[in-house]
């Protein structure tokens, strides 16, 4: 039932074998259990009715990517669920790590999600809608929601470190600004311009959506412990990084200036393992739905 689409409206920054096999491994744990109860709660208030055994009928998460950071976190609140990425090569690991009978996985090639009508309760866009085309993605929400059902969308916003110890057991109390060194490596490793909304707290795109119903539900802010270099991990994963040191070969690796940036911001010297820096921060997670009207408006163009 996938649709091939013409790849005009695709970005394609995520189709890496070793990155698809990485991205599980060093992306951050999964969101923060905050954040789908968020979610849920509004579907239970707003949207559709459980069944008997207190579940939602279907889910479908769009961008899944490897699944282990969302899409089977939703597990135990559906009867079905349906990951779907246009990476075959993540959706292969999603199919790899996949723990939950009630969750499948799919490569999709374009805007035709292979679910019937008015038959999904959820649909969930985690780090994804920026690499969506709005006015496609929102049609083929429009067809697939049961009526009532909604769409949620969310992304992680690398806030602030706020503080860091090296070694040892006590912490120090320090304020350093991350997503604007985030930014900056964004910059550096000529990120899609895509990428800029996502990091801007999906703002533009919660603009860009035209559906009336749309609101922004409170915002999570969730605090971690890492060090150093599992924080420059993450950033490994990011598939315009991959793709950059791939394709211009840079003399220095872009990392390397974020790991100097952010021991200078820490005043600290070059001698010490990036695993032996431990970083306390901050983390918020954005997330907006929008809601398919239980009378759809036969004149709405979107
Ligand atoms: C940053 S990853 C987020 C993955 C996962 N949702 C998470 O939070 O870890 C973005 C994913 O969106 C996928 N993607 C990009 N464009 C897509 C499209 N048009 N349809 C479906 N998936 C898409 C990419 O292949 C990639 O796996």
């Amino acid at each position: 039932m996938a649709s091939k689409c013409s790849d005009k409206t695709l970005i394609r920054l995520y189709e890496d074998k070793e990155l698809a096999y990485m991205y599980a491994i060093y992306r951050p744990p999964p969101y923060p259990t905050a954040v789908r109860e968020t979610i849920i709660k509004y579907l239970e208030k707003n949207c559709n009715a459980k069944n008997k055994e207190g579940k939602f009928e279907k889910m479908l998460d769009v961008g899944c990517g490897s699944g282990t950071l969302s899409t089977q976190t939703f597990a135990s609140f559906f009867e079905s669920i349906l990951g779907i990425d246009i990476s075959e090569a993540k959706i292969k690991e999603a199919k790899r790590l996949n723990k939950c009978r009630n969750v499948a996985f799919e490569c999709i090639e374009g805007y035709e999600f292979p679910v019937e009508n008015n038959s999904v309760d959820l649909i969930t866009c985690a780090s994804s809608i920026h690499f969506l085309d709005l006015k496609l993605f929102e049609k083929e929400c429009e067809r697939i929601l049961k009526p009532g059902g909604c769409c949620a969308v969310y992304v992680i916003n690398w806030g602030n470190i706020t503080g860091f110890r090296v070694g040892g057991t006590d912490w120090r109390l320090k304020m350093v600004l991350l997503y604007l060194i985030v930014e900056d490596f964004y910059i550096s490793v000529k990120a899609h311009p895509n990428n800029f909304a996502a990091i801007r707290r999906n703002q533009q795109i919660y603009d860009q959506i035209q559906n009336s119903s749309k609101i922004k539900l409170q915002e999570i802010v969730s605090g971690r412990e890492m060090t150093l270099c599992q924080l420059k991990n993450v950033f490994r994963t990011l598939g315009d990084y991959v793709i950059f040191m791939k394709q211009e070969k840079p003399a220095k690796d872009p990392l390397e200036i974020f790991d100097q940036n952010i021991r200078q911001a820490l005043k600290l010297g070059n001698d010490l393992s990036d695993e032996k820096i431990f970083l306390k921060s901050e983390e918020v997670f954005p997330i907006f739905v929008f809601t398919k009207q239980v009378t759809s408006r036969p004149d709405r163009v979107l």
